[in-house]
């Protein structure tokens, strides 16, 4: 910008008319005077019409576009003489604007005796507007990168922990394969033995039904460890079938309460019945541990119903709620307050809807000694 004023300044000096007008007059001189040839006459007219150092500056200096900073120039009371590089207006608020950018710079023109200034007002050009964003969009990508980063270290880190618990229950239900099946072996033998002795019969069917329970398990266990196969059926039976189950075990937790159910859906989705009736068993096991009181009106209430694009399934009790701090604890493996706990229900029913059915579950709400909501939420 100071190479354009001092290219301005001098192309607008009043000199180089004063040399032209100097020169014609020396001219008109030479040319009364007889001695003087034509040739020369005519050489110092060929001077007057070059004028290589003007030229070059109005040519080269002046119009160079590789810069296209925006400017104007005004006269010493503020009125705008010339403007450049400036897509619509030009106004006073503009010359303002670019006073606060860069300082103007001064150029001066005498005329006679005067000497005239011109201001040259200037703002910032597309390439520095676009660099003043560039540390934004720097530290953008930086922060885009680090959280990828995170990222994936939670989720190796996280699949590690899962994958370590999914491999031995996978292997606990491998080593139960064996015992079970001559479990079942055995009480053939049994039922052959004491065919006439109903007595010793009555007792061998309901070890077999309990052995039957047993295996149950085990094919749970055996399908977390691997892609569970998802068929497109009604949600309502499914969880209907697990709150009935779950009501007739209470009366063995010598507890008294209220199971209330709110089914307001027939949706069908897609999932895999066995898994997903334990995830639900697992939350309704939670909420009767929670429930500690052994009178009074405890509840355990699971509702189901369509939210716009999706199932939601609560499960909320009146039980012992969960302390603030750990509500991001509890779906973490080995995460338990019980004597007898394992800390394996959650993280197992996490895995079950998040990574097999593609939902969420989260807690909703929870207040210590008022209960807790456990949500489930599954694509439609
Ligand atoms: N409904 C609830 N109300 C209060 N606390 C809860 C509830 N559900 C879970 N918790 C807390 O979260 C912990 C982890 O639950 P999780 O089901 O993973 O393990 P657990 O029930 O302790 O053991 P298990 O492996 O036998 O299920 C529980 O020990 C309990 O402290
Ligand atoms: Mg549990």
């Amino acid at each position: 910008m100071e190479l354009w004023a001092k290219a301005l300044e001098f192309t607008n000096d009043p000199v180089h008319d004063d040399i032209t007008s100097n020169l014609l007059q020396s001219i008109e001189i030479l040319k009364s005077i007889e001695e003087v040839p034509d040739s020369v006459i005519q050489m110092i007219e060929d001077v007057e019409t070059i004028n290589p150092t003007l030229q070059f500056v109005s040519d080269n200096l002046l119009i160079d576009t590789r810069y296209e900073i925006p400017t104007i120039v005004t006269d010493e009371e503020g009125n705008i003489s010339a403007s450049r590089f400036i897509d619509g207006n030009v106004s006073a608020d503009l010359v303002d604007e670019f006073a606060e950018v860069n300082e103007p710079i001064t150029i001066t023109r005498s005329e006679g005796n005067r000497e005239l200034r011109n201001y040259i007002y200037f703002g910032e050009s597309q390439t520095v507007k676009y660099l003043r964003y560039f540390p934004f969009i720097q530290f953008g990508i930086l922060a885009v990168l680090i959280g990828i980063g995170y990222l994936t270290y939670r989720s190796i880190n996280r699949s590690e922990k899962s994958n370590l618990w999914v491999g031995m229950t996978k292997e606990a239900a491998h080593q139960l394969g064996t015992p079970l099946s001559s479990l079942y072996g055995w009480i053939q033998l049994l039922k052959e033995a004491n065919k006439n002795d109903d007595e010793t019969l009555s007792i061998v069917y309901e070890i077999e039904n309990d052995v039957g329970r047993i295996k149950g398990i085990t094919e749970r266990f055996n399908k977390i460890g691997s892609e569970p196969e998802l068929k497109s059926i009604r949600i309502d039976p499914i969880i209907d079938q697990v709150i009935d189950y779950m009501v007739r075990r209470l009366p063995q937790l010598g507890k008294k309460v209220d199971v209330r159910k709110n089914i307001s859906t027939t949706a069908k989705i897609r999932l895999n019945p066995e898994l997903f009736q334990w995830a639900i068993e697992n939350l309704i096991k939670n909420a009767m541990d929670a429930i500690k009181i052994k009178e009074g009106d405890s509840f355990i209430s699971v509702s189901v119903f369509e939210n716009s694009d999706s199932l939601v399934i609560d499960v909320e009790d009146s039980g012992t709620g969960i302390d603030r701090k750990y509500v991001n604890e509890i779906f973490k493996p080995g995460y338990s307050t019980k004597k007898r706990g394992w800390g394996l229900g959650l993280s197992l029913t996490r895995r079950i809807i998040e990574d097999y059915h593609n939902g969420k579950i989260f807690v909703l709400q929870s207040e210590k000694n008022k209960g807790t909501t456990i949500r489930i939420t599954l694509p439609l």
